[in-house]
């Protein structure tokens, strides 16, 4: 348990700009926390820093982020206004590499309290890392893409990384058909955005 009652993202940032219990906290530049609306009730998870991500301080913002941006807008969804945008960790990983097990076992407790804070009623995955921690550790994106799965009150969903469909866009079709299920859920659930 690291927040205490009513602890806000902020505070939580705090703490976590001093976690040292992995190595990744020293080849990083800034932290990358997360960002978006804190009273977002959809939030999205991706799998660590990248290179922009890093030296900005906020996730998604190299060129997979622009092309989340764009998939967001098409759902009428937006990073200033009503998502809250995380990663499974915090640090960018040298060179992009995958975030290790031990990495993203020490760094998870950071996203399940963001997750306490914000308490989402659907979260998306983008990408194998996400929703094999996430949603199931056989998670295979290629054939469960899209699929909605309960775990307690909370709807998870994984969909394709933007930056695989930046590197196979035969994918970005696809993709797309699981923003237009995630705008039918969240009308089906009557979300208010
Ligand atoms: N890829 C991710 O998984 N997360 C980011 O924040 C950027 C790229």
């Amino acid at each position: 348990m690291i927040s205490g009652d009513n602890m806000t993202l902020d505070e939580l940032n705090e703490k976590c700009l001093a976690c040292r219990a992995c190595k990744l906290c020293e080849g990083r530049t800034n932290l990358v926390f997360g960002v978006g609306n804190e009273k977002s009730k959809i939030m999205f998870v991706g799998e660590g820093p990248g290179e922009q991500e890093d030296l900005q301080g906020y996730p998604f913002v190299g060129r997979s982020g622009q092309l989340l941006d764009k998939l967001l807008a098409v759902i009428d969804l937006s990073r200033d206004k009503n998502v809250y945008i995380a990663n499974i960790v915090k640090c960018r990983p040298p060179k992009n590499r995958d975030p290790e097990a031990q990495e993203q076992d020490e760094c998870i407790k950071w996203l399940r309290e963001q997750f306490k804070i914000i308490r989402p009623e659907i979260v998306v995955c983008l990408g194998r890392i996400a929703a094999q921690r996430l949603i199931s550790p056989d998670f295979r994106v290629t054939r469960q893409h899209g699929e909605f799965i309960k775990k307690g009150d909370t709807l998870f969903m994984g969909t394709y990384h933007p930056s695989a469909l930046l590197r196979y866009p035969e994918n970005k079709e696809a993709a797309f058909a699981d923003f237009l299920a995630l705008r039918g859920k969240i009308k089906e659930m009557n979300i208010q955005i």
